[in-house]
């Protein structure tokens, strides 16, 4: 029996090896088929578009020996896990839990010489108009940079202009701090709202949340209050003054434009708000109304009541809504609520990042590693979401910090040659906090649709608690998931696994996890606003570095104008409507005038 045995294992092996071997042989034709194929078209497109370039062809092939690769085999593997990290200045980046071998890196990196990745780079950092559609150069590494540096804009040294306006903005924020600086009635001016959207609030606001529990921003804050008035919805404005002492209050207008319909009618009401407790003199808005905004807006600014003079801090064109943090859109609100110092140390991270990604070479440089993984995962393997995960309750307002800086910037379909992109351009980015977000969205992340994950945290806490009778304290709890995570989705659970757990055979199904889910973990040593600064600068630079592979203009965004032209139109609407009861209105077309004329 035993011969008779061996004999038909023989013949099995043979038999399975034999159809190894053919289906080996016709994967390996198929990839010939489809290189020659891919070739073809190329040869055949003659097309500017970045798909059609032998770097991009080589990827989509090398996509189909990935796809055969499961993320638990590639984590197994010694040399890959060694070789894929990233460090600077205690910024420790792991991406290999992404569907990538090294060889991917190089392809990766390949794809970004052809793209001129690095002189597109420093065509941005050294002031060339990068901005084409708005002709306008992209600087806002400018605004941390030391006063020693150089960049040259029209002939400018912009960084001149730059700490110009820094000092100025410290020697007001110090006058109001000490109580030089005072309010129309005498009052010390301890209220502070931010009027502004979306670049001009996203980003102050995630840094505030950082320094609100940071403990030398607890110290600096102390006697003060930040709010930040966004939304044209009424019931901000409630949300935001109504248990505030006007006399106390400093209004902050953070508008580049200074005609955004939302902050303009917010200001207003502000300003209103002032008078009706103050009387309607000019001086109220001089003494309790400062303003951000562009140099081009400097006349409405004037025209709004505001002290050009002393009460307002200019930023310029080449420093995106999105990318305007670190310009007086940040300085202003962050520096009177915590102090220039602390708004200084937010710089230095940043500017730390920015010379990392100038000078590091691509295999090491955390923010071009992070922008070629995500045109990876964007384009190729065909990812349309991605999350932002902090580990880190004091950064629950970077995910729509992200969300707004990447899906503004690379929301776009055209190229610079201005011809519509065949491939896939621009994540829809999402996010939350760990470890809430894992009971809420982390079901889809683990069994649902793939989107790559950023997991982000910290060596220390900004505040740890442990109690007498646990032997681990509360951040180590949260980082424990922070670790665990990542390999719960990249390796996922065998039906084998859930088996040998003595799970019902009709249950099995249920309880298995397919895996081979991506992620990178950034992992920093504490939450400080030293580290806010360098993760702002990675996620900055990461959209950035897609844009320039994608070969599209991630500076401008057009695509808000739109609703805004026809939100004008409605208000016209709207206005009629409001002037006599009998009207009717006829909009556009049958279902807006419907809608409209149920509202009125
Ligand atoms: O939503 C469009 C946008 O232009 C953003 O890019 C910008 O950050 C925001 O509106 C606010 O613009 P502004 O600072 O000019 O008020």
């Amino acid at each position: 029996p035993n011969v008779a045995w061996e004999h038909h294992h023989r013949a099995t092996t043979s038999f399975v090896h034999e159809r190894l071997q053919r289906r080996r042989g016709q994967r390996d034709q198929t990839i010939d088929k489809q290189q020659h194929q891919l070739e073809g078209d190329t040869k055949r497109k003659r097309s500017p578009l970045v798909s059609a370039t032998p770097e991009w062809q080589r990827l989509e092939l090398h996509k189909l020996e990935i796809e055969n690769q499961h993320l638990r085999d590639l984590l197994k593997d010694e040399e890959r896990s060694q070789a894929m990290f990233a460090e600077h200045d205690g910024v420790y980046l792991d991406y290999s839990r992404q569907r990538a071998t090294l060889k991917t890196l190089q392809l990766l990196q390949d794809l970004a010489k052809r793209q001129r990745l690095e002189e597109r780079i420093q065509d941005m950092v050294s002031g060339k108009t990068i901005n084409f559609t708005e002709k306008r150069a992209v600087l806002h590494t400018a605004l941390r940079a030391d006063p020693d540096e150089q960049i040259f804009v029209d002939g400018e040294n912009v960084v001149e202009d730059v700490h110009q306006v820094l000092n100025q903005i410290k020697t007001f924020t110090e006058g109001v701090r000490s109580g030089n600086i005072r309010g129309y009635t005498g009052k010390r001016l301890r209220n502070i709202i931010s009027v502004g959207i979306g670049g001009s609030y996203l980003g102050p606001e995630f840094l505030h949340e950082v320094l609100k529990t940071e403990p030398d921003g607890i110290n600096s804050a102390l006697g003060y209050n930040l709010r930040f008035l966004a939304n044209v919805d009424p019931v901000d404005v409630e949300r935001t003054c109504a248990d505030l002492d006007p006399e106390e209050t400093l209004i902050i207008v953070v508008s580049k434009t200074f005609t955004t319909a939302e902050t303009m009618l917010n200001a207003r009401t502000m300003r209103q708000w002032l008078w009706d407790f103050m009387g309607n003199d000019k001086e109220v808005v001089r003494k309790h109304v400062v303003a951000c905004a562009s140099v081009s807006a400097t006349d409405k600014v004037k025209e709004f009541g505001i002290d050009t003079n002393n009460y307002f801090f200019r930023f310029w064109d080449w420093v995106g809504g999105r990318y305007s943090v670190c310009s007086a859109v940040g300085a202003v609100p962050i520096s009177l609520m915590y102090g220039f110092d602390l708004f200084e140390q937010f710089l230095k991270g940043a500017q730390s990042i920015d010379r990392h990604f100038m000078t590091a070479p691509m295999d090491k440089n955390i923010p071009i590693i992070m922008g070629l993984l995500g045109v990876w995962n964007h384009s190729f393997l065909g990812y349309k979401t991605r999350t932002t995960l902090p580990y880190a309750e004091a950064l629950l307002r970077l995910p729509s910090h992200i969300q707004q800086l990447d899906m503004e910037s690379n929301g776009k379909v055209m190229t610079r040659h201005g011809i519509e992109v065949d491939y896939p351009v621009g994540e829809i980015d999402f996010g939350e906090p760990g470890t809430n977000g894992q009971h809420s969205f982390f079901q889809l992340l683990h069994m649902g649709q793939t989107a790559p994950c950023d997991f982000i945290g910290f060596c220390q806490s900004q505040h740890d608690l442990c109690l007498d009778d646990e032997s681990l304290s509360s951040h180590d709890e949260l980082m424990a998931n922070f670790f665990a995570q990542p390999d719960a989705l990249a390796n996922g659970k065998t039906a084998d696994e859930v088996r040998a757990e003595g799970i019902e055979e009709d249950l099995v199904p249920h309880r298995t996890f397919k895996g081979n889910r991506p992620s990178m973990s950034l992992l920093l040593p504490k939450l400080t606003a030293y580290a806010t600064g360098q993760l702002l600068a990675i996620y900055e630079h990461r959209t950035a570095v897609q844009g320039f592979i994608w070969d599209i203009n991630s500076f401008d965004q057009w695509g808000v104008e739109l609703g805004k032209k026809l939100a004008n139109d409605v208000k016209a609407h709207l206005v009629d409507a409001r002037k006599s009861e009998d009207h009717v209105i006829e909009a556009s077309n049958p279902a807006s005038s419907r809608i409209l004329n149920y509202y009125v």
